[in-house]
C-alpha cells in the first residue's frame, strides 16, 4: 500500500513532535503493509506557513535517513487553498509550494469554515495549467458533505479526491463515514489515505481501509485506491477520473 497523506515531520506541522514519534508512526505503518509514505506537512496554514520549504526538505532527509527505507519516503505537502495559491503555483519548480513527490498532483486543502475561494475556478485554471489538483478529506469539510454535487462537478473539472482511512472505517464518526460511502457509490474517489499526525489520532492503519472498500465496493476498488492510483501519482502518471470496474 502506499500512503499519500501522512504529517511525520518533526516540529513541522502538528504531527509527531519528535524524531522518535516519527519513527514510531513509520514503523507501524510499515507493520501494517504500507511500502511508501509521502510526507505531506501543511503549507500555508495558521501556525505552520512552512513557506521556506528547505527547512522542510531538512527535516525530510533526517526522518527518511533514520528511518533507513522501512517504508520508503518521499516528500509533499498539504497546501491550504487561499487567495495567493494561483499565483505562487505558477512559480512551480521555484517558490515556496511541495506537490506530491516531485510530481504535477497538488494536494489541496480547502478550509473547513468558509467555501472561499470558490473551489471551481482553483480546480478549473491548475487543471488548464496542467496539474492535478486533488481534495483533501472532503468527507470532513461541512461545505462539501452538505454539497456533494459540488465535488461532482469539481471532478468533472478535473480535480481527483482523496478520503481519510479512518473516515471510511467509521474510525471518525457516522457522518464522514455516510459521506465517504455516497462519494465511493458515485465513484468520485480516486485515493485513500492516513492523514496520520500521532501515533494515537489518526494512526496509520490504511490496511483496515483497505478491508472496508474491498468488502463494500470490492478488492479491485480497494487496490485502485491504495494501491495502484498513489503509485501512479509516485511515477507522475495521469489518472483515469473513473475506478468502478
Ligand atoms: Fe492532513
Amino acid at each position: 500500500m502506499i500512503d499519500l497523506h501522512a504529517h511525520l515531520l518533526p516540529g513541522g506541522d502538528d504531527g509527531p513532535e519528535t524524531l522518535e514519534e516519527a519513527i514510531e508512526i513509520c514503523r507501524a505503518a510499515a507493520d501494517d503493509g504500507v511500502e511508501t509514505i509521502i510526507v505531506t506537512p501543511h503549507q500555508r496554514h495558521g501556525f505552520w506557513p512552512n513557506d521556506d520549504r528547505r527547512i522542510l526538505e531538512v527535516l525530510f532527509e533526517k526522518l527518511r535517513s533514520a528511518t533507513g527505507g522501512r517504508p520508503t519516503l518521499a516528500l509533499g505537502a498539504e497546501i491550504r487553498v487561499d487567495s495567493e495559491l494561483l499565483h505562487d503555483v505558477d512559480r512551480l519548480p521555484g517558490g515556496s509550494l511541495l506537490t506530491l513527490a516531485g510530481s504535477k498532483y497538488l494536494l489541496l486543502e480547502f478550509a473547513s469554515v468558509s467555501s472561499e475561494p470558490d473551489p471551481r475556478p482553483v480546480v478549473h485554471e491548475l487543471t488548464l495549467a496542467g496539474w492535478f489538483p486533488i481534495l483533501a478529506h472532503p468527507e470532513r469539510i461541512p461545505w462539501f458533505v452538505d454539497q456533494p454535487e459540488l465535488v461532482a462537478e469539481l471532478v468533472e473539472r478535473g480535480a481527483f479526491v482523496q478520503l481519510t482511512a479512518g473516515s471510511v472505517t467509521g474510525e471518525l464518526g457516522r457522518g464522514p463515514q455516510a459521506c465517504c460511502s455516497l462519494l465511493l457509490d458515485e465513484d468520485l474517489v480516486h485515493f485513500v489515505a492516513t492523514d496520520t499526525h500521532d501515533a494515537r489520532v489518526r494512526p496509520p492503519r490504511l490496511s483496515e481501509a483497505f478491508r472496508a472498500i474491498a468488502e463494500g465496493w470490492g478488492e479491485a476498488r480497494a487496490r485502485r485506491l491504495i494501491k495502484e492510483n498513489p503509485r501512479a501519482v509516485l511515477e507522475n502518471r495521469p489518472l483515469s477520473r473513473h475506478n468502478a470496474e
